[in-house]
């Protein structure tokens, strides 16, 4: 099978590598890569005024499948993720059962298989069941598929456990994603502490919560030699604790997710449930230090920590909704808004961070139009604009704060090894 995409702008993370040229895709590989390519007997898509970029990549999200499908499940959340332009993503343990060992991991497998329209990397948790009192198994896990290790959700509190975790995931070459807020601090807070949970009443978090723990880790990463990745940094001391652990040479990388450089806390001030998530979103202070992170690439990459909840488990009294933003298919759109309308990078540097480097640091195929790869692409119109109207939102997650906000940068075409999933701007394709 042949498809040639015509006439659009390739985006690689580096500009050198990118410029108006045509795509040939013959079966699941990127075949050519020429400035006017014209063969007979294959599909013709006219891209003129698009952006060919490489699929998306998103090493942070939950799927809910198994226990929780209900909010989410392998069909749902992979056809959210086209939707969103994302041809690879990888999903977080904390599901029911958790994903600690090899039977739950292969269970994903085969359901991503028989229901999936993308490619889905498992991460097992760090600890039995969530806990944090006893190491997963991380080995069979490994053999089984997983890419990383993760408590996402919650922090290994127990900080000789998570020394021990460290060694144990390098064993296996596995990184560490680390979900960062000392529970001791945070408590049972539900919003950051400062101005918006003073004057709402609603309990605080304090920022030094998350602040503690990157800190810690980064150490036991010094310590221990171990791969860490810090997962969805959302305050300015966080970037701050980074920054000295990467100028010390310490193995560190990092992501942020979309809601930290798009909103601030302000976005609570009305008790809005859709914006409840952990970390709390912060303020405006934190968002400028998040953006200019992702400038000076000491924050590596972006990932979606996409969140799906039911609305009933979000139209309750602020206190008893759950934490979480569904992301997927508004990541990309946010990031173009964001950063690239306003001047923060490029398209190329957003390649960089939702593609190219996620790909490298968790050493997953993909993440760079070229010859001989996976055909693994998105097609975006940079230049549409339009709202986000979560009614019609693939993944069952409808929880986001993003409702009715105006965007750039529409998903057109996504394609997974070859194949069409979703064709200008719908689903469609196979499966
Ligand atoms: O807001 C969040 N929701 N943060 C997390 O770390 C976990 C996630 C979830 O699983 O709902």
């Amino acid at each position: 099978m042949k498809v040639l995409f015509k006439g659009g702008y390739v985006a690689n993370a580096r500009p050198d590598l990118s410029g108006k040229m045509d795509v040939l895709i013959v079966d699941d590989r990127i075949a050519q890569l020429a400035k006017d390519i014209n063969i007979s007997d294959c599909k013709v898509i006219n891209i003129e005024g698009k952006t060919l970029l490489p699929g998306l990549i998103d090493v942070h999200c939950h799927l809910r499948d198994p226990g929780y499908e209900y909010k989410e499940n392998i069909a749902t959340g992979t056809r959210s993720a086209a939707m969103g332009g994302f041809t690879t993503i990888a999903c977080m343990a904390n599901t029911q059962p958790v994903a600690d060992n090899r039977a739950v991991i292969d269970y994903i497998k085969k359901k991503v298989k028989a229901e999936g329209v993308v490619k889905v990397m498992p991460i097992g948790s760090i600890t039995k069941n969530l806990e944090g009192k006893e190491l997963s198994l991380m080995g069979e896990m490994k053999e089984a598929g997983i890419i990383a290790v993760s408590d996402d959700g919650k922090t290994v509190m127990d900080g000789h456990l998570m020394l021990k975790a460290m060694e144990y995931a390098s064993n296996f070459d596995l990184p560490v994603i680390c979900h960062c807020e000392d529970a001791s601090i945070a408590r049972d807070g539900v919003v950051n502490m400062g101005y918006i949970s003073t004057i709402t009443g609603l309990r605080g978090i304090s920022r030094v919560a998350e602040d503690a723990i990157v800190a810690r880790d980064l150490m036991l990463a010094g310590e221990t030699g171990a791969h860490v990745h810090i997962a969805h940094v959302s305050t300015a001391g966080s970037v701050e604790l980074i920054k000295t652990a990467k100028d010390k040479g310490i193995r560190v990388t990092c992501e942020t997710a979309p809601h930290y450089f798009s909103l601030t806390e302000k976005a609570v001030e009305n008790f809005d449930t859709f914006a409840k998530v952990n970390p709390p979103l912060r303020t405006e202070e934190d968002v400028q230090a998040i953006k200019q992170a992702l400038k000076d690439g000491i924050i590596d990459i972006i990932a979606t920590d996409h969140a799906p909840h039911h609305l009933d488990e979000k139209l309750v009294e602020f206190d008893l909704a759950a934490f979480g933003i569904s992301g997927l298919e508004t990541a990309l759109a946010l990031g173009v808004t964001e950063l690239v309308e306003s001047g923060v990078m490029d398209i190329h540097g957003l390649v960089d961070k939702m593609s190219y480097t996620p790909a490298r640091i968790f050493k997953l195929p993909g993440g760079i139009i070229q010859e001989d790869t996976p055909a693994d692409i998105v097609v975006v119109d940079l230049k549409k604009s339009y709202e986000i109207d979560a009614d019609k939102f693939v993944s069952l997650g409808k929880n986001t704060p993003f409702n009715g906000k105006k965007v750039k940068g529409k998903v057109e075409y996504t394609m997974v090894s070859g194949q069409l999933v979703v064709s200008r701007g719908v689903l469609g394709g196979n499966k």
